[in-house]
């Protein structure tokens, strides 16, 4: 073994040979601390490959947390060893929900709960809250210290192991709770618990507003599955979305109601970001796939003159660069005077959409609140649009229009395609292009 003497800065990770006074990537002063790195040499010992029909899977089974929106969600329960991270903005309901996910794990064996935000009985009252009967299984310690944790976890054989958050934990005396070395170490010893002891084990993560360098997305490669939980603390709806899952689907989403008594699971959630009734211009019924749900969703949209040299261009729930390239097509290919203009798109709901066949919905919407026309809320807008205004094809369609005949909408806009069948009180009104589409509204 040869020994190297490193230093790290103990704010963002940076390792250099020599010491520094000042950080040269974070530029914090006095960071610098000794870091002993061992570099291995070569082991004797060569590994062992096998032949791939000699695995075998050991009594692989799937835990279920009986919340069967999670369940499916990860792609049909908890994998043993597995560690899931679970980010979201503070009061999103990530507390919440692992507190809901222990009790039902509860009824098989015993869950630790280690809570370094807030006190035990902080933890009792939210357990009162979502209706908790006396329960043994659950045990419960607020520290952050994840050494002693270990020392006490050694003794146990836990059914779920929580860490409610990573942000809070310290492991090593590099670095403050919440700095990269400490997220990273303390991550690492958390896998390493996992795969050795096979406990699965859930580690939550603030998305830190300023700091976004100390958050969970740092984590997201040394973990096994990847949840974020998205929409507005003050509405009601909030979306659980997987970002990385090993052994399960990715981009599945689920979506619960944060209720005064817990989050209740939305198994249906095809109309819940919609309002049946008349639409105010400006305003546009959509639909997009997410996972394996079908959403029908509103865009809003704002268009107000100008006081600014270069317009504006704000968006809530679709990437900005969608509602750029909308307007361009808009400016260009049908001569709107949009440049003069600034443009607001939000989708109702707080969901963040991915699916481009709400390109149709984003540009209609400008159009109606630019035209102030008031749209016809029975009538779904479904396409991409490409940089030349014409109208492209979407993944699913049957899959939309059957969703949307069973939700009653009377019409639906979108690409031509010889290749869907024809549904009865469902008109299917199909274009080429952008432009066809605004001729035939008002
Ligand atoms: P919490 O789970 O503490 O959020 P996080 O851990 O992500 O920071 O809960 C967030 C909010 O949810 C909080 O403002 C209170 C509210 N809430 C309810 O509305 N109903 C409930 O049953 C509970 C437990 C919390
Ligand atoms: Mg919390």
């Amino acid at each position: 073994m040869k020994e190297k003497l490193m230093y790290v800065c103990s704010n963002c990770g940076y390792e250099s040979p020599k010491w520094f006074g000042k950080c040269p990537i974070c530029s914090e002063w006095n960071t610098a601390i000794e870091k002993k790195s061992v570099i291995e040499e070569l082991k004797s010992n060569p590994v062992e490959f096998k032949e791939i029909n000699e695995i075998k899977l050991n009594g692989f089974k799937r835990l279920r947390t009986n919340i069967s929106e999670f369940d499916r969600l990860i792609g049909g329960g908890i994998v043993p060893g597995s560690v899931i991270l679970v980010g979201g903005d503070p009061g999103v309901g990530k507390s919440t929900l692992m507190l809901e996910i222990s009790r039902n794990l509860s009824k098989v064996g015993e869950v630790f709960y280690i809570t370094g935000e807030e006190s035990e009985e902080q933890i009792l009252i939210r357990a009162n809250r979502i209706g908790m009967k006396e329960n043994e299984n659950l045990k419960v310690t607020s520290s952050s210290d994840l050494k002693s944790i270990f020392q006490a976890l050694k003794s146990e054989k836990p059914i779920a192991v929580i860490i409610d958050s990573i942000q809070s934990m310290r492991l090593s005396n590099i670095g403050l709770p919440g700095s990269v070395v400490q997220l990273r170490d303390c991550a690492e010893a958390l896998v390493d618990y996992s795969k050795s002891t096979g406990v699965p084990v859930f580690i939550v993560g603030h998305i830190t507003k300023t700091g976004q360098i100390a958050g969970p997305k740092l984590l997201e490669h040394l973990v096994d599955v990847v949840l974020y939980f998205e929409g507005e603390v003050q509405t009601g709806y909030r979306i659980l979305r997987t970002v990385k899952n090993r052994f399960g689907p990715s981009n599945e989403i689920a979506i619960f109601e944060m209720r005064n008594n817990g989050l209740q699971e939305v198994k249906n959630p095809s109309e819940i970001f919609i309002e049946r009734g008349s639409l105010s211009s400006g305003s546009c019924i959509t639909s997009a796939i997410e996972g394996t749900r079908t959403i029908f969703l509103e865009i809003q949209s704002l268009i107000s003159k100008t006081f600014f040299p270069s317009p504006r261009r704000l968006s809530k729930g679709i990437e900005i660069g969608r509602v750029i390239l909308i307007s361009a097509v808009l400016s260009r290919r049908l001569n709107l005077p949009l440049e003069s203009f600034d443009i607001y798109v939000n989708v109702v709901g707080g969901l963040n959409v991915k699916d481009p066949s709400i390109d149709l919905g984003i540009a209609v919407a400008i159009y109606s609140s630019f035209a102030d026309v008031e749209l016809d809320s029975d009538c779904v807008y479904i396409g991409e649009i490409g940089l030349d205004g014409k109208m492209r094809k979407v993944s699913n369609i049957e899959k939309r229009l059957m969703e949307a005949h069973k939700m009653g909408f009377k019409r639906v806009v979108m690409p031509h395609d010889r290749n869907v069948k024809n549904f009865k009180d469902l008109e299917l009104l199909q274009y080429n292009s952008l432009l066809e589409v605004l001729k035939n509204i008002d």
